[in-house]
């Protein structure tokens, strides 16, 4: 996540769709103007050490304040307000009918991820992880579920603040496939320098691909659907799980690795994680249905691998201190890696 954000040019200045390239604009331009008028003040203030006399008294004249302190910055600063409001109103206009929808709610310290169909169902659940088609406008629909937060993924869009009770709009649009690195930029509490996600532009095809092998694993869990929907799995998409039996479950159990999931269950951890197609259930914190898929742990504070897996759920509070999860210490190794090895598999 951080690394996607670093770099040179910093990423406000190195735009990759058309929402950003507005941002940019207005930020070139800010800065050029400036520069501008520092110029003027530093001249001003060569003049009133150093100018010759007739300069010095036009400077401190009547109408050179009326000029340069009330006219001028009046002016400029009016005509910057109208330019920089009609340049970016695109980005928050409201939804047109059939745009793609994703509501993205902040919470200490994470981002909710839920992809919506046109009805504003949720379709998708996930967290701290957008993926979005190139070339295709997105709109969020932004909330946030207990104090103010900010979305910003400077590649791609401008900043929206995130607000308890209400919902904003913004709108993303990547024209170069790649990932990009996102932020909370609201103060928010103890964690909120660790409050990141990643968004991830695929092209078209890629897009779709990604999106049925979502859909196709809740297919495959959900025990109302028709088994003619399961047998569209992919097995290559399966990776990890036994191709041939229709229930990913009992392809986890072949493999050996049902200690894992009945750790999970029994350790408290589904009262608070969702794992579509298992009893997990629990919604107060990030759904699990696609946690071995994602870049990050932690909301994209570190790399996710069996390692860093195991170290986040023994001691989270290590980590992150103050974030709603528990460290689990009272478990061994052995169990923590074995949740681990568990979670690798939701993919
Ligand atoms: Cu959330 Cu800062």
């Amino acid at each position: 996540m951080t690394e996607a954000l670093w770099g040179w040019p910093p990423p406000v200045l190195d735009p990759a769709g058309p929402y950003s390239q507005q941002v940019t604009v207005l930020a070139w331009a800010l800065f050029g103007l400036g520069v501008f008028v520092t110029a003027i003040v530093v001249a001003a203030l060569w003049i009133a050490i150093k100018g010759p006399a007739g300069w010095k008294a036009k400077l401190g004249g009547e109408r050179a304040v009326w000029i340069g302190g009330v006219a001028f910055p009046g002016v400029v600063l009016t005509a910057l307000l109208v330019w920089g409001l009609t340049l970016t109103a695109n980005l928050t206009e409201p939804i047109r009918g059939d745009e793609m929808r994703i509501r993205i709610t902040g919470e200490m310290w994470w981002f909710r991820v839920q992809y919506l169909d046109q009805s504003g169902a949720v379709v998708i659940e996930d967290a701290n992880e957008i993926h979005i088609p190139v070339n295709q406008p997105v709109v969020l629909e932004l909330e946030s579920a207990d104090v103010i937060h900010s979305f910003w993924v400077p590649h791609l869009s401008g900043k929206k603040d995130m607000i308890p009770g209400r919902r904003t709009l913004l709108r993303i649009e990547a024209d170069r496939a790649g990932e990009f690195g996102g932020v909370c930029a609201e103060y928010c509490g103890g964690q909120h320098a660790l409050m990141g996600f990643v968004a991830i532009a695929h092209e078209e095809i890629d897009y779709r691909r990604w999106r049925a092998a979502r859909t196709d694993r809740l297919a495959s869990v959900g025990d109302d659907q028709p088994a003619q929907e399961r047998q569209q799995i992919a097995p290559a998409e399966r990776s990890g799980m036994a191709s041939t039996t229709s229930s990913p479950r009992a392809s986890i159990e072949d493999a050996g690795l049902v200690s894992g999931r009945d750790l999970f269950m029994e350790s408290g951890c589904a009262a608070c994680h969702r794992i579509a197609g298992t009893e997990a259930n629990g919604l107060a914190g990030p759904d699990l249905t696609h946690v071995g898929s994602r870049r990050t742990l932690g909301a994209g504070i570190l790399p996710n691998h069996r390692g860093t897996m195991i170290g986040w759920i023994g001691d989270s509070q290590s980590i992150k201190p103050g974030n709603r999860m528990p460290s689990y210490d009272m478990l061994s190794a052995e169990e923590l890696e074995a949740i681990a090895i568990w979670l690798e598999q939701q993919k």
